[in-house]
């Protein structure tokens, strides 16, 4: 079976983006795929956090996974930190990895323009470096993310070449490894539809977590009554009628892109039966689309934290499998680098 892995920074709320640009993905790839799928709380101390926090969100996280049908009797379900491994091969990796690979990569620039200079932490700029880590040591066939996530994936494979040249192949049988290839290069999966979901208060920016105002986002958690009022409010245009992919109506694409992901209807079922409609009617058919969708996941989520020895014991089987495997690569790293093995 080819295997998947993607993760989620347990970082504010999760929110429509998070979603509809990969957990929603992971749930139909876990039938046909060896599936693991983590809370990367490493990622999530790369920006000043509130340690208080850390953990709680780690296991609401986890929460929102199985809620949204993540099945640990099918995909593992771990947290980063608790296979040591991660951490690990990311020391190994950033000394083949370039420094201008990573002074490149736009979410480091956006992210480190906004903290000014003093207050950038090194660990943000070798985030990448740890992404690729959670990816290789699984020897991952796809990454299932957004599209925000794709320029982390490019790295990720430059860099499986990379090692993969520097240490494989005869190299490494002459140390008395196996030889040929280290990693696995991965491809990521990004879906045709909901792989950028934008703001709800501007149709050019995307839904983050990071952005100040919680008007901008629908979070998973939202209750009914919150999602009708950021609806109600959010930015629309004084067009006439709602339409996919005209660039003069950023805000009209997003909604009807979330409505047609949330109803399950096909994007021509949706544009027709929203061409002449108004935005007040179209308001109420989006809001009940959230809602019904939204809410059998609520209920999920509050049934899951209700019973936290069942978490726990999930991202325990999920850490003690995903560390067997992750080990084994780990080893060969170690050995192709030509370290000295106990
Ligand atoms: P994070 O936590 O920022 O986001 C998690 C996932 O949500 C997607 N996403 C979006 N998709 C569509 N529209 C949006 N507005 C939107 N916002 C976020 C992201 O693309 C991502 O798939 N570095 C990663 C986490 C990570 C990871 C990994 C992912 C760490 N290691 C290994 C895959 C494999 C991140 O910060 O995602």
């Amino acid at each position: 079976k080819k295997r998947i892995v993607s993760g989620v920074q347990p970082t504010g709320s999760i929110h429509l983006g998070n979603y509809l640009g990969a957990i929603k993905n992971w749930i139909s790839l876990q039938n046909s795929y060896d599936t693991l799928f983590f809370i990367v709380d490493l990622h999530a101390i790369t920006l000043p956090y509130d340690a208080q926090q850390l953990s709680k969100a780690t296991r609401d996280t986890a929460a929102i996974y199985l809620a949204c049908g993540v099945d640990t009797s099918k995909a593992s379900v771990f947290v980063q930190s608790h296979v040591r491994a991660h951490v690990e091969l990311m020391w190994l990796l950033s000394s083949a990895t370039p420094i201008g690979w990573l002074n490149k990569m736009i979410q480091f620039k956006e992210k480190s323009r906004k903290a000014g200079d003093e207050n950038v932490a090194v660990a943000l700029l070798t985030y990448p470096v740890l992404m690729a880590s959670d990816i290789l040591l699984y020897q991952s066939d796809f990454v299932p993310v957004g599209e925000d996530q794709k320029q982390h994936l490019e790295l990720t494979r430059e860099l499986a070449e990379r090692v993969n040249f520097l240490y494989g192949g005869r190299k490494w049988k002459k140390l008395g490894g196996r030889g040929g290839t280290i990693f696995k290069v991965p491809e990521p999966l990004i879906p045709p539809a909901g792989a950028r979901v934008m703001s709800l208060t501007d149709g050019l920016s995307k839904m983050s977590k990071s952005a100040p105002s919680d008007q901008s986002r629908i979070n998973l958690l939202d209750s009914k009554d919150v999602i009708a009022n950021k609806i109600k409010r959010c930015k629309t245009d004084s067009f006439i009628g709602l339409e996919f992919d005209n660039p003069e109506r950023p805000e009209s694409n997003n909604l009807l892109s979330i409505y047609q992901l949330m109803s399950g209807k096909t994007k021509e079922e949706v544009a027709q039966e929203c061409e002449n409609m108004n935005w007040g009617t179209f308001k109420i058919l989006l809001t009940d689309a959230l809602i019904d969708h939204l809410q059998p996941i609520q209920v999920r989520y509050e049934e899951i934290m209700s019973d936290s020895a069942y978490l726990d014991r999930v991202l325990a089987e999920g850490a003690t499998k995903a560390a067997d495997i992750a080990d084994a690569t780990l080893n060969n790293v170690y050995q192709a680098m030509g370290f000295l093995r106990r």
